[in-house]
């Protein structure tokens, strides 16, 4: 283009020079846009040739430019749409990005959730471990217990077929023992030979082993008994109060106290006396002995079976 205006200047100018001398510029100006003159620039045929072909040039260029200028538009267009599109992709990314960041706020919070929850979930199963120890060991403490509680039942069984057997033992052992007073009408004594006492109030007489007949105790089985008397003395001046106690013929025991003043003098006593079955216990006044008693059983005999053997 820039060559073809030069070459179309420099014709130009020859034209001009030519224009001086055959009429004027303006016909040459004229002619060398309008019709093919003979004469002028080098060669005028040459020069329209030249000047058609860059004409066409033109016109052809300016056809290219418009379609260029189309292109252009069109391109122009596609970046705008281009642009807004991209526009709306950033925001979209923008919006994409603001998700993925509370995305991962939010996962960050599941992972501390979740992070809890196994702790929790170790904190539980822990727990649950030391609850299952306890459980085995009450369960072994209940094993134990219930061990205990046959070895108590059967010593509580054995317990009681002992008590059955003492009970029986208890029913079957003789079951002695007598209680009796001298009398009610005063002085006994003294007399001038040892005499035998019989004991005439009788409280008690289990086993009917003391005669209020004779006054003796028979011991009905062989044991060990224990036999005790109280005797008064309530006479003046100078007697002498007491008894003496007898096993079959045998003197086991003498007691006697004397009386100078009248008042009340006592004689208490017991034995605890081994007989076979059948031996005798009897109280005995001396000569010359005295005793009291009335309705206030101050003179007494009385004893049981401490055991059979
Ligand atoms: C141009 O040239 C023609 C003849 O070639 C002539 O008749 C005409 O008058 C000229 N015009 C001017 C303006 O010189
Ligand atoms: C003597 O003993 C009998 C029988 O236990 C009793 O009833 C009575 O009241 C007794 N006498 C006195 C004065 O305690």
């Amino acid at each position: 283009m820039k060559i073809d205006t030069v070459v179309l200047l420099l014709c130009l100018s020859v034209t001009q020079a030519q224009g001086d001398l055959t009429g004027g510029p303006e016909n040459d100006t004229k002619n060398s846009l309008g019709e093919p003159q003979t004469g002028g620039c080098v060669s005028d045929g040459a020069i329209l040739t030249e000047l058609r072909a860059l004409r066409d040039m033109v016109v052809e260029q300016k056809d290219q430019l418009s379609v260029y200028k189309d292109q252009l538009s069109v391109t122009q267009r596609h970046v705008e749409e281009m642009r807004r599109d991209n526009a709306a992709l950033g925001t979209r990314l923008s919006l994409s990005e603001h998700h993925v960041e509370e995305l991962k706020a939010e996962n960050e919070a599941l992972e501390a959730r979740l992070s809890i929850g196994e702790r929790h979930v170790e904190e539980l199963k822990a727990f649950d471990a030391a609850l299952k120890a306890r459980l085995s060991l009450i369960e072994r403490h209940v094993e134990e217990l219930k061990a205990e509680n046959e070895a108590l039942e059967a010593r509580l069984s054995l317990s009681e077929h002992h008590v059955e057997e003492l009970k029986a033992e208890n029913e079957g052992r003789p079951k002695v023992a007598f209680y009796t007073a001298l009398t009610n009408s005063g002085h006994v004594g003294p007399f001038n030979t040892e005499t035998s006492l019989v004991y005439s109030k009788v409280f008690t007489n289990i086993g009917n082993a003391y005669s209020p007949v004779t006054g003796v105790f028979t011991a009905p089985v062989r044991g060990v008994y224990y036999i005790r008397f109280t005797a008064l003395g309530y006479s003046s001046p100078r007697t002498v109060a007491g008894v003496t106690m007898f096993k079959n013929n045998l003197q086991i025991m003498h007691n006697g106290v004397y009386n100078t003043d009248g008042e009340h003098k006592f004689v208490v006593n017991a034995v605890t006396v081994e007989l076979e079955q059948g031996d005798k216990i009897m109280m005995r006044l001396p000569s010359g002995y005295d005793l009291y008693d009335d309705i206030s059983n101050y003179t007494t005999f009385s004893g049981f079976l401490l055991f059979p053997m």
